[in-house]
Formats: structure tokens, C-alpha cells, sequence
């Protein structure tokens, strides 16, 4: 585990042992590759008895933070909800997410926001536009100050002991583990303490800082500051590039005008915010019997953690035990603890998250998409009903699979992701076709071109039409080998977090004897269980915020 640098050593008194170790192992999965490892490289990584990892992770798995077959442990998106709080907290997406992906529009460039964390520099936000060369930080990622453009942005506010806590680690290498978004290889000449420090005088003088392939051959990216009212740095607002469309220079013509602009207009934005409307965090269902195993102060700690999201700007001690109904003395001592190791602040009579939190897994979860998350719960079925399922989304009149799991069968239909079919035969079309706004269904209904591709294909517009109006109206539609002769399928639609429907799915079976009634009997149940807990992954999943 690597050094935890800004924090004092010895805890305070009061501190909160079960939630300080409960945070360093999701500390250790969170600079695992893809969020996953196994119980006993825990308990190497953080230096704890094997048994105290295994009671956290049982505690984790309680909560819904892990998930995990025995061996292999590996964080579930619940855990996302810990770094929720802090964007929320910080009140930067909300508030600037629609600017930054407008600006990403304008340049046709990536662009990014990005905090200080400590002497660091953490990514909160991005718009990314995928190219042949692109970059791709996570929200969540962190870098090393001197090899960013935000870098030096920041360094001009350093205190001497932050720049001597920045020298410090920087001699010491880059500690493994600390920056896992850092690609491997040699650090650039530029970087060195020299170059830093004349990096942060350019950004003092002008305003702006570039990073000149400082992190890679071939990206170059341009940065200028935001600002609080007082003067404070708040964040970055960054475009990035590559060299084979601009350099540094030609970068910075085009484009800062432009981040000027849209820096000062974020300044205002944040200036003229009404307080955060959110309502209180909704207290969390109990679990059901927590096992022997479970680690009371462990979960009531990140029961305060998330709480602090529940407003911009955070909340008093007494909003604290108020939203997660504890006490205030067992809520301070939390407090007190997520204080100590750097994952809140105080400020005034409020606490609030720092960017930190962000490095509990949040990276990895937030890169996560729709088909990925899919694939465990379509597993879970196809466990549970010994029928194939698959998730599927609207492509023209097509619909698409983009994620499956195939129950095993001597007979199998030859289904992939990326399989194509005319959405009017399949129920996975007919549940994405209902919930299209009407006049977007009313033109793909105009250019539908009916083919009867069995003796039960459907043959009208008008009846295709009752059809999803019945999809629409029950949650779910069957279609009995419209298809393929003798290939039934069952689907439901997948919601985002605002109720729209982003993908759709089913179960698949052979049409057999079983009268189709019955199999919708059989099967929905399990379906409908599987797309809601799709959907509350999908939930607390950033990328997929919208
Ligand atoms: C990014 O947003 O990916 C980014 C921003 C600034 C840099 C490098 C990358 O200097």
C-alpha cells in the first residue's frame, strides 16, 4: 500500500478503527486493476490480519460494495454511491457537466475538469471525444501535478509545505499504485523540478498552463483555472489533443478564447447556484439479519460518508446524525475519522467530502458500461431460468445485442453481440419500439417494411401498432416465433436513473409444447428482477448520469 501522504500518523483518539481499515481495503480494490482481486492480496496490500480483511469484506459484501464468488472479490456499483457524495458535495457536475460537454462540442475536442487533490490533480468530469488517438482519463483518475496542464494551475496556490510535500514524493519516484491511470514508461525531461517550477511561474504570469506531451507521445492539452470568489483555484477546465491535429501552440489559438470564456461563465454558475434542492438521503434499508460477521461501525462510518453527499457544501454534525439516524457522538467519531485520513473537511460548522473519496474504486466503476454491467445480472438469470438472455438496444429499424449469456443446450441459436434483427419480430424490438416518444414510433412505422419471416410474423402496421401499445401498457412483450420457427422470446425494457428507457431484456426459449401464456408465467418474474437490479446499478454509475 503506498504511503498516505498528508496524513499524520498517529490517529486521534477517537478515531474509528473498523472504518479506518474498512476504508484502507477499498482503498487497496480501488488501485486493483478493474476493481477486482482476492481476499488474501487484501490483506497483503494493506498490511491487515487475513481475518479482520475477511470480516470488512464480509461487512462489504453486506452492504452491496462487493461482490464476489468465494475467490475473486471485485467492487459493485453501489460502491459508486461513496464518490457520488463527493461530486455531489462539491456541486461541480451538476453544476458544470452541461458546459463541459457543450465546449467538447464547439472544439470537437475532449474536455475535462479537474481538482486538486492534495498536490495531485483528480479528473471530476469529462466529455470525451473518441478518435483514433484519444485520451481517455476516468472521472475519478488521478496524475501527478507536472504531468498535466492543471498541474501548475494549482501549484501557484501551493503553501511551502505543499511544495515540499511535492518535491518529496517526486524524489521519491512515482510511488506504485498511488497513480494507476498513468501510462508506464519514462518520465519526459519536462517534468523535472525545474520544469515544474517554471511551468507554475507561466501559469502565475498568463493564466494558462499546457501540457506539452508531458504524459504521453502525442498528447498535448491546454488548461485555465476556475475560480472561487476569493481567489481560489476551484478546479481546471482542460482541452485535450494530439499532435496530429494541433501542437501545443496551434492548440492554444484555437482554443483559449474559448476556455476563457467558458471558465468565467462557469465562475458565475457557481457563484449563482441556489443552494442544492437535493432532498435528505433516504435512509438505507437494513439489511435483512446482518450476518455475526458484520462490522456495525464500519457501515454506520460510510453511512456518514454518503450522507455528507446528500447536499452541496455538506452538512453539520447534527444534519449528519440526523440524516443517518445516529447518534451524535457515534457520528462525530466517523466524522472525526474520514477527517483524519483526508476524506472530509471541516469548514465553518459543516463537514464536507474532499476529492479523495474519489479514490475508493470510483475510477474503475465510473468507466463501467450498460453491456458490462449487464453481463453479471443476465449470468444471474440465465442461473436461475437455465434459458439464454441477452440486453439489446434500437439501431435504426434494427435492434442490436450488445451483451449475451447463452444457457447451455445441445440446440443453440446462433445469437452474438453485435446480432442484428428487424426490431418488429422480436420482443427485445417491440419493448424498445413502444417506448419511443410517439412521433419518432409513428416515422419508424412509416418506414417499416413488414417481411413475413414465418408463418407467424406479424403482417400490418396497424397490428404491429396495437402490439406495442400493449408492450407499452403491460411492461413486457412477448413474441412467439415471429422470429424463427419455434423461438420464443420474452423481454422487458432497462431504465436510466430519469426513467428512460436506454436498452431492453429478454429471455429466449425454445417454443416447445408450453403454451406461451405459461412461459411468460414462468419467466417474467425472474426477468423483471434481474432489469430492476440492472437499474439500480446502472443508477449509481456516473458515465451514465446524463
Ligand atoms: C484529460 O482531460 O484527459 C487531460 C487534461 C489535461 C492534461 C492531460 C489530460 O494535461
Amino acid at each position: 500500500m503506498p504511503p498516505q501522504p498528508g496524513v499524520a500518523d498517529a490517529p486521534p483518539e477517537e478515531a474509528v478503527g473498523p472504518l479506518e481499515r474498512g476504508l484502507a481495503v477499498l482503498r487497496a480494490l480501488g488501485a486493483a486493476p478493474h476493481g477486482r482481486t482476492r481476499a488474501s492480496d487484501l490483506a497483503r496490500e494493506t498490511g491487515l490480519a487475513r481475518s479482520t480483511v475477511d470480516r470488512i469484506v464480509s461487512t462489504l459484501l453486506q452492504l452491496g460494495y462487493l461482490r464476489g464468488d468465494g475467490r475473486e472479490l471485485g467492487t459493485a456499483p453501489r460502491l459508486a454511491e461513496l464518490g457520488n457524495a463527493y461530486l455531489t458535495c462539491s456541486g461541480l457536475p451538476d453544476l458544470l457537466d452541461p458546459t463541459v460537454r457543450q465546449l467538447a462540442d464547439e472544439l470537437d475536442e475532449s474536455v475535462s475538469l479537474a481538482v486538486p487533490d492534495r498536490t495531485a490533480v483528480r479528473f471530476v468530469s469529462q466529455a470525451v471525444r473518441r478518435r483514433t488517438m484519444s485520451v481517455a482519463f476516468r472521472v475519478g483518475d488521478l496524475l501527478p501535478a507536472e504531468r498535466c496542464a492543471p498541474g501548475a494551475l494549482f501549484a501557484v496556490d501551493w503553501t511551502p509545505e505543499q511544495q515540499q510535500e511535492w518535491l518529496t514524493q517526486y524524489h521519491q519516484g512515482l510511488v506504485e499504485g498511488q497513480f494507476p491511470a498513468l501510462p508506464v514508461g519514462e518520465r519526459a525531461a519536462a517534468t523535472d523540478p525545474a520544469a515544474f517550477a517554471a511551468a507554475t511561474a507561466l501559469a502565475r504570469e498568463h493564466g494558462w498552463s499546457v501540457d506539452d506531451q508531458l504524459i504521453e507521445p502525442g498528447l498535448v492539452a491546454l488548461a485555465v483555472p476556475v475560480r472561487a470568489e476569493d481567489g481560489r483555484v476551484l478546479c481546471a477546465l482542460s482541452v485535450v489533443s494530439h499532435t496530429s491535429r494541433h501542437s501545443a501552440d496551434s492548440l492554444r489559438q484555437l482554443a483559449l478564447d474559448r476556455l476563457r470564456r467558458t471558465a468565467a461563465a462557469m465562475e458565475a454558475a457557481l457563484r449563482d447556484a441556489p443552494p442544492s434542492l437535493l432532498p435528505a438521503a433516504a435512509p438505507r434499508p437494513a439489511a435483512a439479519e446482518p450476518g455475526p460477521e458484520f462490522l456495525q461501525s464500519l457501515a454506520r462510518g460510510l453511512a456518514v460518508l454518503v450522507a455528507l453527499g446528500s447536499r452541496r457544501g455538506g452538512l453539520t454534525l447534527t444534519e449528519a446524525a440526523q440524516a443517518t439516524g445516529l447518534s451524535r457522538a457515534t457520528a462525530r467519531r466517523s466524522l472525526i475519522t474520514l477527517a483524519h485520513l483526508g476524506y472530509a473537511a471541516a469548514e465553518g460548522r459543516s463537514f464536507r467530502l474532499l476529492p479523495r473519496v474519489l479514490e475508493l474504486g470510483y475510477a474503475a466503476l465510473s468507466a463501467r458500461t450498460l453491456p458490462e454491467l449487464a453481463q453479471f445480472h443476465l449470468a444471474r438469470l440465465v442461473g436461475q431460468v437455465h434459458e439464454s438472455a441477452s440486453l439489446a438496444v434500437l439501431d435504426g429499424a434494427d435492434v442490436r445485442y450488445v451483451a449475451r449469456v447463452a444457457a447451455t443446450r445441445i440446440m443453440s441459436v446462433d445469437i452474438t453481440v453485435g446480432t442484428r434483427f428487424p426490431a418488429y419480430a422480436t420482443a427485445l424490438g417491440r419493448v424498445l419500439l413502444a417506448a419511443l416518444p410517439p412521433a419518432e414510433r409513428r416515422a419508424e412505422l412509416e418506414r417499416l417494411r413488414l417481411e413475413p419471416l414465418t408463418r407467424h410474423t406479424v403482417g400490418s402496421a396497424a397490428a404491429l401498432e396495437r402490439l406495442l401499445d400493449s408492450a407499452a401498457a403491460d411492461g413486457w412483450a412477448l413474441v412467439d416465433q415471429e422470429l424463427a420457427e419455434g423461438l420464443r422470446s420474452l423481454a422487458v425494457p432497462v431504465r436510466d436513473r430519469r426513467g428512460r428507457v436506454v436498452a431492453a431484456a429478454n429471455v429466449s426459449a425454445h417454443a416447445g409444447t408450453e403454451p406461451a401464456e405459461q412461459t411468460r408465467e414462468h419467466l417474467l418474474p425472474a426477468l423483471r428482477r434481474a432489469a430492476a437490479d440492472l437499474e439500480a446499478d446502472l443508477s449509481f454509475v456516473n458515465t451514465l448520469r446524463g
